[in-house]
């Protein structure tokens, strides 16, 4: 990506981010406290968008699917469930710290640096008598100053004196030598420092659960679960014994997942709170392979469905080696974000690996019965497991929109319209009437909105020019805007009398409409 278009890229991001909060989509969380990194509130808007897009989900993946059931398992999972799925040992990433600035990276996400290393034995300041010995390096690029490495060192050492009056600059380097690098990645691309070497970080959040003060009762430490599919395999007895399912069908969950991430970044993209949209789809193993492609491609619909095209989605089939070690074959499904072409969703061959784990470690005999090949088998799985919240912000980016028009009086001016599909719109139609103070049409705006709400989310506005009251719902997507007037009362006769003007959002187009046919006609629409 060239730098021109990477700043066109952030500017657009920029602008995404600040529509979010004015309008009232995403809000970061705790904000007034100074924020909680990594968390985020939807706001009224984000709150409909969100529900929008899971009620879609669960429509089409579970209510208009007799193979697919549903389930809601609890967020607080018990230790031994996540160390027979293999979280308690291996759901870590790399991380280093920065050992000037203590900023904590992802060993893995550095991108390798050459140049020439400073290094240092220790520090001392001559007046005082203090000194300390420790090995410290920066490294330095091409063209840049040595004294760059000098001031970075000096200001590492000044951590460790312990009279903070003494000036950074007073302090004498000890062992200077220096060592050309390639491709390292043990230095901190933002300032050069020396950082420490990778540790295993474990992303649970770990809690207590009752009042056990015994660190060892295994019943009495829970984590906030790292996905919602360990619920699902957990249950999979439970929801075969309680229903009538034959092989393959599907158990499809929609919750919160925790990850103490350790560099949360790109908005809500990689956050600490999220929710997943998960499907265990179980099977014979023989169709294991075939069901991984044909989910693929059902959930590249969906994607079309909600208002995402296929021209802006990639499909990486994830090679050998970068597949978890139990995956026979991975889909990642992504987007192209403004900040880069990035996950969306993974399709996930997962073998018999789950169901396996807790067999073993549970005891208990969770084999399927098999009616129609009168045999007990252990089913694969396949899962398709999105990100609502990284569905919701590919769907605000690929809704953003701005375009010029001209007004009446030929004047140019800027309209920022977010173009949701009317499916996934939080407000699906605007209720105006034209004049706020002419009770008649009042009346008659407020028996419209009366007789949509309870089929959709409508909104009232009675308040501003109806120019800028338009704007107010391109701004934050609202599909339709139906108009009450003169007309409507039949002040200008009777062949308009009982209708309204609907207005469409994207064209901007308007046209009159019998009261009797608008709530079919939207309803049409929306579905
Ligand atoms: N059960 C499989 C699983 O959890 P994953 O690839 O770790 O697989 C699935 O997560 C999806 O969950 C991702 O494709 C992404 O959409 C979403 N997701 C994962 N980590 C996330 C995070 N920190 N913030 C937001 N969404 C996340």
């Amino acid at each position: 990506m060239s730098d021109k278009s990477s700043e066109k890229d952030q500017a657009l991001m920029e602008k995404i981010v600040s529509l979010c909060k004015r309008r009232g989509f995403i809000f970061q969380s705790a904000e007034i406290y100074g924020g909680a990194n990594g968390c985020w509130d939807y706001g009224p808007l984000g709150a409909e968008l969100k529900r929008n897009l899971k009620d879609y989900w669960w429509r089409k993946n579970v209510q208009e699917r007799e193979d697919i059931l549903g389930l809601d398992g609890s967020i607080l999972t018990l230790e031994s469930v996540l160390e027979a799925s293999g979280h308690l040992g291996g759901f870590s990433d790399p991380m280093c710290d920065c050992l000037l600035t203590k900023a904590r990276l992802r060993a893995d996400e550095i991108d390798p640096q050459s140049g020439t290393s400073y290094h240092y034995t220790g520090a001392s300041h001559e007046e005082s008598g203090w000194s300390v010995e420790r090995p410290y390096s920066v490294l330095l690029s091409e063209n840049q100053d040595e004294n760059k490495a000098r001031k970075t060192a000096r200001l590492y050492y000044s951590q460790f004196l312990s009279d903070k009056q003494i000036s950074p600059k007073k302090l004498e380097l000890a062992g200077e030598s220096t060592e050309e690098v390639t491709d390292s990645t043990s230095y901190n691309p933002e300032n050069g420092s020396l950082l420490t070497a990778a540790r295993e970080f474990n992303l649970m959040f770990k809690t207590k659960m009752g009042a056990s003060a015994d660190e060892n009762d295994p019943k009495g430490t829970a984590y906030l679960r790292p996905e919602t599919a360990q619920t699902i395999f957990v249950q999979f007895k439970n929801v075969v014994d309680s229903n009538r399912v034959k092989l393959p069908f599907g158990i499809a969950q929609i919750g919160k997942s925790f990850r103490n991430e350790i560099n949360p970044r790109n908005y809500t993209f990689r956050s600490r709170e999220f929710e997943q949209m998960e499907i265990e789809y179980f099977c014979r193993e023989e169709d294991g392979m075939r069901l991984t492609d044909e989910w693929l491609e059902t959930r590249l619909s969906f994607y079309e469905e909600i208002g995402i095209p296929r021209e802006h989605l990639h499909v990486l089939d994830v090679p050998d080696g970068e597949r978890a070690h139990y995956s026979k074959r991975t889909y990642d499904i992504e987007y192209e974000f403004p900040f880069g072409i990035q996950e969306l969703e993974g399709v996930a061959y997962r073998t018999d690996y789950d169901l396996k784990k807790h067999r073993e470690h549970s005891g208990k005999p969770i084999e399927f019965f098999d009616d129609e090949a009168k045999e007990k088998l252990l089913p694969h799985v396949v899962e398709p497991s999105a990100g609502c919240d990284r569905t919701i912000l590919a769907l605000i980016c690929e809704a953003y929109d701005e375009e010029t028009i001209t007004d009446d009086k030929g004047k140019e001016e800027t309209r920022i319209v977010m173009r949701f599909s009317p499916r996934m719109a939080p407000i699906k139609v605007a209720v105006l009437p034209l004049l706020k103070n002419k009770p008649e049409l009042v009346a008659k705006a407020r028996e419209v909105q009366s007789m949509l709400t309870p089929f959709m989310n409508v909104f009232y506005d009675e308040t501003a020019a109806i120019g800028r009251r338009y704007r107010r719902q391109d701004e934050v997507g609202t599909p339709f805007c139906v108009t009450i007037d003169f007309e409507t009362l039949g002040e200008n006769g009777d062949e308009d009398k009982d209708t309204v003007t609907i207005r469409e959002r994207d064209s901007m187009e308007q046209r009159r409409i019998p009261i009797s046919e608008l709530r079919e006609y939207l309803l049409d629409a929306i579905v």
